[in-house]
């Protein structure tokens, strides 16, 4: 199965795909990496890879249909079948969802329903619960919404920070996305 991997950051999530497909854990292969931020860490790791990297910014756009446009463009230039957003910290609109309908994956640091959007740690550890995670699920057109292929339960611990408690959900991010893309593919 061919994939391509949206990233805005560290892209840790993207090389832990990179390596299970390595390990043959995961039957795919990575066509592209697109990232929307000039800096980010995920185009080095692509290059370290040689996994071809396409920055698009999504500043030079003047809507975010545009920009999935030309997102979709690019997918369908490195003829991606599924789509991984890893880290993406862009909303997207119908363009990119009816070019892949229920192809494009989703990792968030909560445990879906609870704590959707940008700030999911930060939300958890100001309600006080005591068990965080990460959840991968099929994108739908409402952000953080649709249905969940994958989730792993975190303790909060008492001394918790937003980076300590992040630290421990990449660690069941970095497991569960490989796991989460193997089932839906296999699964189509
Ligand atoms: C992950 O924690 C993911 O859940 C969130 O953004 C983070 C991306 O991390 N949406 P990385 O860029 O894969 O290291």
């Amino acid at each position: 199965c061919r994939l391509g991997i949206l990233a805005s950051g560290s892209g840790s999530n993207f090389e832990a795909v990179a390596q299970a497909i390595k390990n043959g854990q995961l039957n795919a292969q990575i066509q592209v990496l697109i990232y929307n931020n000039p800096d980010a860490y995920a185009a080095v790791r692509a290059e370290n890879w040689d996994i071809p990297a396409v920055l698009l910014n999504h500043r030079d756009y003047k809507s975010r249909e545009d920009f999935d446009a030309e997102i979709v463009r690019t997918l369908q230039k490195y003829n991606v079948e599924w789509v991984v957003m890893a880290g993406w910290m862009r909303i997207v609109t119908q363009v990119l969802i009816q070019a892949y309908t229920d192809k494009i994956i989703n990792i968030h640091p909560s445990l879906l329903p609870s704590f959707k959007g940008a700030s999911a740690i930060e939300q958890a550890l100001a309600s006080g619960v005591k068990i965080a995670g990460c959840t991968v699920h099929i994108v739908r057109l409402q952000v953080d919404d649709g249905p969940i292929l994958m989730q792993a339960a975190v303790p909060i611990l008492p001394d918790d920070t937003t980076e300590t408690l992040h630290q421990r959900i990449q660690i069941e991010e970095h497991r569960i996305l490989p796991a989460a893309i193997s089932l839906a593919i296999k699964a189509e």
